[in-house]
This record gives structure tokens, sequence and C-alpha cells, in this order.
């Protein structure tokens, strides 16, 4: 249905004069890319260059270094208006005095289409969203998942090249996100649209994409998909932003053919993909997610007690003290499985598969 195109950005950087700080990067040496139809988000905390960046990609921004192409077209000198771009906003930017129909028609207005033509198009894509009926209604009078059905229609409506979103879901309720999420990612993959998303919200992040590229500081300090940024973080920055993690000291005290065996609270484990040139006598940290870290009752090699814990319904969180560290452990809820209390002793399992680690120099 769309000529959809990937999108190649090249080394982008954006200053900003600052009164206090001078000239601050919002976006620095910035290269990322996008393929056809793939879904990628830009994640990362406040003031980390994520709208920047997706400003520079629609052209409301001029990068002051660096190239944006999309497809083959070099399009950094090009306005947004002549882009092709779909953008869907926060907060919807719908035109309050224009009904639900003029809302979405606007893109095919200012492109002079046929009415007939603009009444189909329009009506396929309200059905598409699943607001078919809502033509003459106002945006006043929707809730606000309708209003972002409505922006999302405004955005696909004029067939764009790629998609981009700035955190759509951030003023909707908890349930709504979830439900809009899906709903996003299942119309982005009907339509095979080439999308780039912004979030500061690494659950919906890890649900929507394909890949996801996290920034910090205005760059781009990793990219990967979820489970790659789960399991494999480069930094300690990645590893504490995509879900809890416990960093726990190791030393390594040999290999085991191309792994590492490393020791640490006691117990030792597996590295298969060791820092470079790491040897015995190196420490560094182990990433040990924690549902990969298993409790039992009783002692065992690694004994803990526990501190405290939260049921969650569908699974519980321990908090460990084990030597001189405190460990996040969760547990799924699996209905008659054992629930420790707080103060018990208890016995801890690290993986037997492969461990993550950072080496040093990862702290950032
Ligand atoms: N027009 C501007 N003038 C000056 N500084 C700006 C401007 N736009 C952004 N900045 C600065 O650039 C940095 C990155 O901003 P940006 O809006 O891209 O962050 P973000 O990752 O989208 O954050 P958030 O999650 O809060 O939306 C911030 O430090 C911000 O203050
Ligand atoms: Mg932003």
């Amino acid at each position: 249905m769309m000529a959809a195109t990937g999108i190649r950005v090249e080394g982008v950087s954006k200053r900003y004069t600052h009164r206090v700080k001078g000239e601050v990067y919002a976006a620095r040496e910035v290269s990322l890319e996008v393929r056809t139809g793939e879904f990628v988000t830009l994640l990362g905390p406040s003031g980390c260059g994520k709208t920047t960046t997706l400003r520079m990609i629609a052209g409301f921004e001029r990068p002051d270094e660096g190239r944006i192409l999309l497809g083959d077209q070099d399009v950094t000198g090009v306005p947004a208006n002549r882009r092709n771009i779909g953008f869907v906003f926060q907060n919807y930017a719908l035109f309050p005095h224009l009904s639900i129909f003029e809302n979405v028609a606007y893109g095919l207005r200012v492109r002079n289409e046929p009415d007939t033509e603009i009444r189909r198009q329009v009506g396929a894509v309200l059905d598409l969203v699943g607001l078919a009926g809502y033509e003459r209604q106002f945006p006043a009078q929707l809730s606000g998942g309708e209003q972002q059905r409505v922006a999302l229609a405004r955005a696909i409506v004029i067939r764009p090249r790629v998609l981009l979103f700035d955190e759509p879901l951030s003023n909707l309720d908890a349930r709504l996100r979830v439900q809009m999420r899906h709903e996003i990612r299942d119309l982005q993959q009907r339509l095979a649209i080439t999308t780039v998303y912004v979030t500061h919200d690494q659950e919906e992040a890890m649900a929507v994409s394909d890949r996801i590229a996290v920034m910090s500081e205005g760059t781009i300090v990793q990219e990967g998909s979820a489970e790659d940024l789960y399991h494999r973080p480069a930094s300690e920055f990645v590893a504490r932003f995509i879900g809890r993690v416990n960093l726990v000291a190791g030393r390594v005290v040999g290999f085991l053919g191309e792994a590492l065996q490393v020791e640490a609270l006691g117990a030792r484990v597996r590295v298969r993909e060791a820092p470079l040139g790491a040897r015995p006598g190196d420490t560094l940290r182990l990433v040990l997610r924690p549902e990969a870290i298993g409790l039992s009752a009783g002692s065992g090699s690694v004994s803990a007690t526990v501190l405290a814990r939260t049921f969650l319904g569908e699974k519980i969180e321990y908090l460990v003290r084990c030597g001189n560290e405190t460990l996040h452990v969760t547990r799924h809820n699996t209905g008659g499985g054992a629930i420790f209390a707080e103060g018990q002793a208890v016995a801890l399992r690290f993986p037997d598969g492969d461990v993550a680690v950072l080496g040093p120099g990862s702290e950032a």
C-alpha cells in the first residue's frame, strides 16, 4: 500500500547554545540505519536527544553536521513538508475546530487530491484504526486514545515513506498504553511501513520494536534487539536501563576452552563472551538478571538471607543478602510454589549457561 523506504542517518549532530552551559550537543554524531519495513525505537532518559534526532529525520530541525537519507535520496536540505513523512506527536496536535474527517483529510487536501478520492482514503484509514463512524465528531468529543488514533490515521493517510512517533502514548493511562502499543505494532506490520519510534519507557520499546537504539547524552550507545540488549548489555548504563539487573563483582580464575571461569560470591560461572584480553586474576562484573538466579530453601554453596519480598501476583520479588551484596531475585508465581519468608535462609544458584559480563571501561 505504501512506498516505504529505508532511512540512513549518517553522523548527524545538532548543537544548541545554552545560556549557562554554552554549546550543548543535543545529538552528537548519531548514525542509524533503519531498513525498509523495520520498526526501530530510540530509547533513553529525558534529555538524551531522542526528539532532536527524530525531528531531524522529519525535517523539523536542520542538522549542523551529517546527512539524512530516505532510500537513495539525500533529504538533509529538504523541508519537512516535502519529505512525505508521517509524524505522530505526544499531544496528538489535532485541529480542534476541524471534524475528525477534516483532520484526517488535511494532508490530502494540501495535495489537492479530488474529493471522491479523499472520501475513499479517509474512510479506509478510519476503518483501519477502528474509528469508522467518527467522521463528524470533533477532537474534544473523543477520548485520549481515540484522539491518538485520529493522529495515527492522519499520519498514514498520506501514504508516507516513513512513520515517526514521538512518545505517542505518554498521555494515556497504563492500560490503554499497553493496548495502543499493540495496535501500533499491528498496524505497522500490516502496512510494512518503516518506523522510528521514540520513548523513554523500556518495556514499551521492547514490546513494539524490531530493534532498539539506546541513547545517552546525545549519542547512541548500543543498538540491538530487545533480547540482545537485555542479555548482552555493553555498558552499565544499558544494563541498568533495560530491566532490572544485579552487577556482581567477580574474579577470573581460569579458562574453560574459549570460555572464562569466573568466581563470584563463592560460586563459579562460565563466561563465553569474555572481554578481550581477560586473564586470570582480573576482576569484572557479572550481569545477573533477577529471574536468572535460582532460589531454594535451606543452605547451599551460595547462602543468602531474604531481606524483603514483594508479592506482585504473577511474580514475587525478593531482595536477598549474600555476602556483601544485596541482590534482586524474582520468581514466577507458579501457584503452589514456595514463597520464601523475610529472614529465611536460602540458597542461590547462578546460571549454568553463559553469563554476560562487563569488563573494565564499561562504567559509563
Ligand atoms: N530548541 C532547543 N534549544 C536549546 N536546547 C534544546 C532545544 N531542543 C532541545 N534542547 C536540548 O537538547 C537536549 C536533548 O533534547 P531532546 O528534546 O532531544 O531530548 P529527549 O531525549 O527527547 O528528552 P525527553 O524524553 O524529555 O523528551 C536537551 O538537553 C535539551 O534541553
Ligand atoms: Mg522528547
